[in-house]
């Protein structure tokens, strides 16, 4: 009906998540199912919690993703007679977790002969702008932000990525999460120091702008998370009640002003016009505005993912596999998961 189906399976982290998409691209199925609830007692991702998750969640979503897909056709459940294709994320990631899709996916294409497409997970979150601006064409400039990555990237042509610099300690993510922990909030940090703050006062704390200055594309974020610390248990010893959005406000627009001041400086030093986000943090409306706002003065394009789609899924990963399936690029039944995976 829609040419080539698409069938992706995406399972580096705590997210288990597979979608189906036809050949314009179109989500037809896109299934997440998280074992965050199991994790968030330690304040971050447990490894083997996520394995074992995988493994428990993994072929419920695979029925789900294809009963969905049968939906959106308005027929029964499709089978996996009729897709075209099958990827999966193969790193980087989580080894434990990333080996269960790439042995899940391997099973089904031995089951069935359908291709195989490795993908790379930092691609997915790339080209998950595509969802939200069809045209995005390289040559463009992307901040990947999540919670195991923070990197500037000039996207020359698809598939052709250089990366201009990355952290050098804690992802942007990793930031929110450790702030977060550190202040007792729960796991993930992010969207619940974003929601504090949306309703504080970011110039209440001056915390530091690591590297902001340092002429280069790298980021540092362990400082700032200590020191945010360090004045948590200052009040606390004094005595002192925190405000909560106050603190997060003025944490978040730290992280904020070195990001955009180092994403205007690639767009200027690459000379590009397009601009976009990708990864978890990008569903932090304040560092959206904040990219707009820069951006808007330099006349410069920004794509941001939607919401749907800026954490870890599925349908992200099968436009690359769509990609590389077209290309003739696929993978053989030997695939193995890459946790270091470069892009
Ligand atoms: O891309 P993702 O789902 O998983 C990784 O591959 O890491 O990103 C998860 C990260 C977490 O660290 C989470 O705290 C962060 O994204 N995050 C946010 C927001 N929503 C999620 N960080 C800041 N603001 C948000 N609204």
């Amino acid at each position: 009906a829609a040419g080539d189906l698409i069938l992706s399976v995406e399972s580096s982290c705590d997210e288990t998540a597979m979608a189906i998409i036809d050949s314009h691209g179109t989500i037809c199925a896109n299934v997440v199912a998280t074992s965050i609830d199991f994790h968030a007692r330690f304040g971050g991702v447990v490894p083997e919690i996520a394995s074992r998750k995988h493994v428990e969640a993994i072929v419920g979503v695979f029925e789900e993703t294809l009963a969905r897909a049968g939906a959106h056709f308005g027929c029964d459940t499709l089978t996996p007679a009729d897709l075209s294709a099958v990827g999966v994320t193969a790193g980087p990631g989580l080894v434990g977790a990333l080996v269960v899709g790439v042995a899940f996916a391997k099973g089904v294409c031995a089951a069935t002969d359908l291709p195989l497409v490795a993908v790379n997970h930092l691609e997915g979150h790339l080209l998950a702008n595509l969802f939200a601006n069809r045209e995005l064409e390289p040559p463009f400039v992307a901040s990947l932000v999540s919670g195991g990555n923070t990197m500037l990237v000039h996207v020359k042509e698809w598939g052709d990525y250089e990366v201009l610099g990355s952290t050098i300690d804690d992802a942007v993510g990793e930031a929110f999460d450790k702030v977060a922990k550190a202040l007792g909030l729960g796991y993930p940090g992010g969207p619940i120091i974003s929601k504090l703050a949306a309703r504080g006062n970011k110039k209440a704390i001056h915390f530091p702008r690591a590297m902001m200055h340092s002429h280069d594309f790298r980021f540092s974020l362990s400082g700032l998370k200590t020191a945010v610390i360090t004045y948590i248990e200052g009040e606390n010893k004094a005595g002192r009640p925190i405000n909560l959005p106050d603190l997060a406000a003025s944490f978040e627009a730290a992280v904020i002003d070195v990001q955009v001041a180092k994403a205007a400086e690639a767009v200027l030093q690459t000379g590009v016009s397009d601009f976009c986000v990708g990864g978890g943090v990008a569903a932090n409306p304040q560092l959206r505005e904040a990219y707009k706002k820069r951006f808007r003065r330099m006349g410069v394009r920004v794509s941001v993912p939607p919401l749907s789609v800026c954490g870890d899924n599925g349908a992200m990963i099968a436009v690359v596999a769509l990609r590389n399936y077209r290309d003739g690029v696929m993978a053989d039944l030997s695939l193995d998961a890459n946790p270091n995976a470069k892009l």
